[in-house]
């Protein structure tokens, strides 16, 4: 992959994560924010991170933080978006993009669930518009999901896929622009599952994570739930969705019982209750579980 002109726009958790790949991949980035903070600790954030992985740290050499987004993105090959999930805040801002970028200039959404279509619907050049929906931390979890809308150019996403792969990452094609791609939708129907178990009082939540941990958890890494019901067989896959399937949580909008947490003030981490309570020590302890789990399987990677 030649080295190419990459602009990221939002320095927040992902945006500046984000630059942190693509500099270490060989590319010269800018980065820029509206909220000045965010973006005068963007090249600090990006050097503690390379030297806490044991990453080359002059790679934030080629990080350049630019106030102004018509600066950040004029010289760019690719813009990636990492602002706030505010869809009329994200339209106004490739509108604003377009106008300062070459008519190829591809543009990039990272999105976590907004379709596409609806962010970059109203562009001239809907052609190279595209979403990638990286994951937390951007510089440990390697998929990115690239998402194609109906007028998305092959060579879009072609160049992307492999801008994200020599980059280290694992790029993933979703062909349709649907909300929540394929990670999200997988992950938020498993979700929808778990809080309905502790809603109908058949475990609390505590046993809702522990039994996923102890069990398919384990091999999720390893093991799709594609390849798991080839592994049992398609035969034995239906006899128990025959079952399963008509008991389990299908109502079409967000469960009552979450509901009432929010309207609670249940906010999980930010409030010390959610569907656990959590004292500030075990708020720490499992972060950095989570990162030293996310650490060991890049080793292993
Ligand atoms: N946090 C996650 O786990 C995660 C994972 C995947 C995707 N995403 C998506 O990535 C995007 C960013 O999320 P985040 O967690 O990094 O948020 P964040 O709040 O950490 O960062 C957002 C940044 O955007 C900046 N910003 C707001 N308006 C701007 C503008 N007009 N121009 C430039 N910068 C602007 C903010 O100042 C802030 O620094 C969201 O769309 C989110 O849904 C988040």
């Amino acid at each position: 992959m030649a080295k190419a002109n990459i602009a990221v726009v939002g320095a927040g958790l992902m945006g500046h994560g984000i630059a942190q790949v693509f500099a270490l991949a060989g590319h010269d980035v800018t980065i820029t924010d509206t909220f000045a903070q965010s973006l005068d600790t963007a090249k600090a954030r990006i050097a503690a991170n390379l030297r806490e992985l044991g990453e080359d740290e002059s790679a934030v050499a080629r990080v350049t933080p630019c106030a102004e987004l018509a600066a950040a993105v004029r010289e760019a090959d690719y813009v990636v978006e990492a602002v706030s999930e505010d869809l009329a805040l994200k339209q106004k801002l490739f509108a604003e993009i377009e106008r300062h970028v070459r008519a190829d200039t591809i543009l990039a959404s990272n999105t976590s669930v907004i379709p596409i279509t609806a962010i970059m619907g109203g562009l001239k050049h809907r052609e190279r518009a595209l979403g990638t929906h990286w994951w937390n931390p951007p510089f440990l979890v390697p998929l990115v999901e690239v998402i194609e809308t109906q007028w998305t150019s092959p060579q879009a996403v072609a160049f992307t896929m492999a801008l994200h792969e020599a980059a280290g990452k694992k790029p993933a094609h979703v062909k349709k622009d649907v909300p929540g791609f394929i990670g999200n939708r997988l992950q938020h129907a498993l979700w929808r599952e778990a809080i309905a178990l502790v809603e109908q009082g058949i475990c609390d939540a505590e046993t809702v994570d522990a039994v996923i941990k102890a069990s398919f958890g384990r091999r999720l890494a390893v093991l799709g739930p594609l390849e798991n019901a080839d592994l049992v067989g398609t035969d034995l896959t239906l006899a128990i969705h025959n079952i399963v399937l008509p008991a389990i949580d299908s109502r079409p909008g967000p469960s009552p019982y979450l509901q009432k947490l929010v309207a609670e003030g249940k906010l999980g981490f930010k409030s010390g209750e959610g569907f656990r309570k959590w004292s500030a020590e075990q708020q720490a302890t499992l972060r950095s579980k989570v990162l030293q789990h996310l650490k060991a399987a890049r080793e292993d990677d």
